[in-house]
């Protein structure tokens, strides 16, 4: 992997001309325990990885701003011992020289360094209330401070979260970024490529998990994004199933929402796509309607457009195939406004996608509306309908769930959709099928 020493220390430079004065603590993720003494595969914490591409559990990152900007990494120390077991660390001598930090630290000397570094400044940037052992560690710190304040020493008079400046960051995905996000949607649409032709009635699901997760690790990618849904026919219909333990049926679809993470990056795709190769005709109805809602929300896509208007121009064509279908009933307006819809797509059309799956941003600007889509953002769209038996629904609707769901970036000149080799009109689905 590329470590890009540059581009994480200009994101560090950036964010501190942002604060302008203060420190920063960035601590990165935890160990987790699964059970007993074995682990939880390690994920760093997205804002510390962001600013370092560092991914050693135990580290922090503290930022000085102001005239004499610092950066400074503490990381734990090299223990060959340890390295035995566990595999290699950096320690803090190499870590400072490979990934460009002013100062690194072991992080047994956290408490000793930090308390200098901390007294006299007037801000902390810190993201309080994510972790109570940090809060509870930096309210230490505080507290610390405060017993020398009759030798004169200055304690921050304001704590302000450091993730409000990054999410900001965050949301402007760089070249660097692209590339990998790129790398990540071709390895995840090539998976759901390879699902469609594996898959095949009677088997289990749990047997095309298995494809993606075969895809995802030949290809690079180091873990899922999130926890494949594989699921077969009325499965669908629940948003999060992820039991993936049931067989698939003929004559049932199955919809696979899976992605892979590279180098920290998320892709997020859905597929929907029949076990035995052929749509049946309501089948193919309910999916030419949110192919249909999604090719709308994709056009809206640009950067004349706020964030809400992909999913009100999904929105706007499913609820008038729903009155077409006889699911809902009443004008389109009417519709829109009583919720009756929510029967059958109760989600939003999409979210930020970057080093999170749902990924850091804010949806609305200062004045709490939507915010403009702009150059380099990156999102999903994915419209979707979900029918339950209801007496209110015609017999052959029932368990339908649909969705398609792409990853996109926004270009000066409307989009691009990174995850397109992932096939999805009826006619390529059941020509790949038919291989
Ligand atoms: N896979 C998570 C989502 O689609 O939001
Ligand atoms: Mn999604
Ligand atoms: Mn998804």
């Amino acid at each position: 992997m590329n470590i890009n020493i540059t581009e994480f220390s200009a994101r560090r430079q950036t964010l501190m001309a942002k604060m302008a004065n203060g420190i920063a603590i960035i601590p990165t993720a935890p160990e987790l325990i699964r059970n007993r003494d074995s682990h939880y595969p390690y994920r760093f914490d997205s804002y510390f990885y962001y600013l370092t591409g560092f991914k050693e559990p135990g580290s922090v990152l503290v930022l000085v701003a102001g005239e004499q900007p610092k950066t400074i990494l503490f990381c734990r120390d090299k223990d060959i011992e340890r390295e035995i077991w566990d595999g290699f660390r950096y320690g803090a001598d190499a870590a400072c020289e490979a990934f460009g930090f002013d100062e690194a630290y072991s992080i047994n000397e956290l408490d000793a360094v930090v308390l200098k570094l901390l007294a006299n400044q007037a801000k902390l940037h810190f993201s309080l209330g994510e972790s109570a052992s940090w809060d509870m560690r930096v309210t230490s710190w505080i507290s610390t401070l405060r017993t020398q304040a009759r030798s004169g020493v200055g304690v921050p008079d304001e704590i302000a979260d450091v993730r409000k400046l990054l999410d900001e960051m965050r949301l402007y995905k760089s070249p660097f970024e692209q590339a990998i996000m790129r790398d990540s949607a071709n390895i995840a649409a090539t998976a759901h490529n390879r699902a469609m032709q594996f898959a095949k009635p009677n088997m289990m699901e749990y047997e095309v998990e298995a494809e993606f997760l075969h895809e995802f690790y030949r290809k690079g990618a180091q873990a899922p994004a999130y926890t494949s849904i594989v699921a077969g026919g009325a499965n669908a219909c629940t948003l999060h199933y992820n039991a993936n333990n049931a067989k698939l049926n003929d004559g049932d679809l199955l919809l696979i929402d899976a992605g892979c993470e590279l180098d920290g990056y998320a892709s997020d795709i859905t597929r929907t796509f029949p076990v035995n190769g052929k749509f049946t005709a309501a089948q193919a109805d309910v999916y030419a309607l949110v192919l249909a809602a999604q090719a709308a929300a994709i056009a809206k896509v640009n950067i004349s457009q706020h964030w809400n208007a992909p999913h009100d121009a999904a929105l706007d064509v499913l609820i008038q195939g729903f009155i077409d279908m006889k699911l809902c009933k009443g004008s389109k307006e009417a519709v829109l406004e009583n919720g009756d819809y929510r029967q059958f797509y109760m989600h939003r059309t999409g979210h930020w996608l970057g080093l999170d799956v749902h990924d850091a941003g804010e949806y609305k600007d200062k004045q709490s509306q939507w915010r403009m889509l702009a150059p380099n953002m990156t999102l999903t769209v994915e419209p979707g309908c979900y029918i339950r038996p209801a007496d209110n629904v015609p017999k052959h609707f029932w368990n339908i769930g649909i969705r398609i769901e792409d990853d996109v970036l926004v270009t000066q000149d409307g989009c691009e959709v990174l995850t397109a080799k992932a096939v999805k009109s009826i006619a390529d689905i059941e020509a790949l099928m038919k291989n």
